[in-house]
């Protein structure tokens, strides 16, 4: 102990942890890089999941392609929506989107993959309940049509002052059948 004069004590202590404090910086991106090789293969009997297997809550995930009624660019692209809408579950089209594991989210295989069952479906702001009373209480100035962005037939339903009270009448009951809908495609606003 004598040999060390006391000023050589924490020299050799500064020495030591700046070797250590070296050694950890130097292999954590080692680390790092096994860590990102490993996330893409799936082994048999780990427990890391196939990120295509994570639940929706996990991932990000596009909106459907809008096609605009054009069948070979949905072809061409092999997912995406040509028709926007549709009143019943038959009617609406299904389709895949892109869609990525949030980060922080550890899983194995592709992050970035397409996922199938997403609907055609798209909101632009239209209450089924909101245009019902329009159409009843205002129907005879089109405001119904007018609200639902169908300019052309409002204008005409103002100027005949509702069809004379029967396209009035006519309008309520296409409205309840589902058969008078926004004029974009858009279904109507499930949230009131
Ligand atoms: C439909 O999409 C195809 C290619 O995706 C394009 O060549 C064609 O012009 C489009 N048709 C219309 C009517 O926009
Ligand atoms: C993850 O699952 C998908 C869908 O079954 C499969 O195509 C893919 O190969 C799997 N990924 C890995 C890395 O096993």
């Amino acid at each position: 102990m004598g040999r060390f004069s006391p000023p050589l004590l924490p020299l050799i202590y500064v020495t030591f942890c700046s070797i250590f404090l070296w050694l950890c910086v130097s292999g954590e991106p080692l680390r790092h890089n096994e860590d990102l090789s490993s996330s893409d293969m799936c082994l048999p009997h780990s427990a890391r999941v196939n990120c295509s297997y994570l639940p929706l809550e996990f991932l990000e995930c596009d909106k459907p392609t809008d096609h605009r009624g054009n069948q070979s660019a949905r072809d061409d692209e092999g997912h995406g929506c040509v028709k926007f809408g549709g009143q019943r579950f038959e009617d609406v089209e299904i389709t895949k989107v892109w869609c990525s594991v949030l980060d922080g989210i550890d899983c194995c295989g592709e992050r970035k993959f397409l996922r199938d069952g997403f609907p055609c479906i798209k909101y632009s702001g239209h209450y089924f309940v909101t245009t019902l009373i329009y159409s009843v209480l205002l129907g005879f100035l089109g405001m119904d049509r007018f609200c639902l962005g169908q300019t052309g037939t409002a204008v005409g339903k103002l100027l005949t002052m509702g069809g004379v009270g029967i396209w009035w009448i006519v309008d309520i009951v296409l409205l309840i059948t589902g058969s008078l809908t926004p004029e974009d495609g858009s279904n109507w606003n499930p949230y009131v």
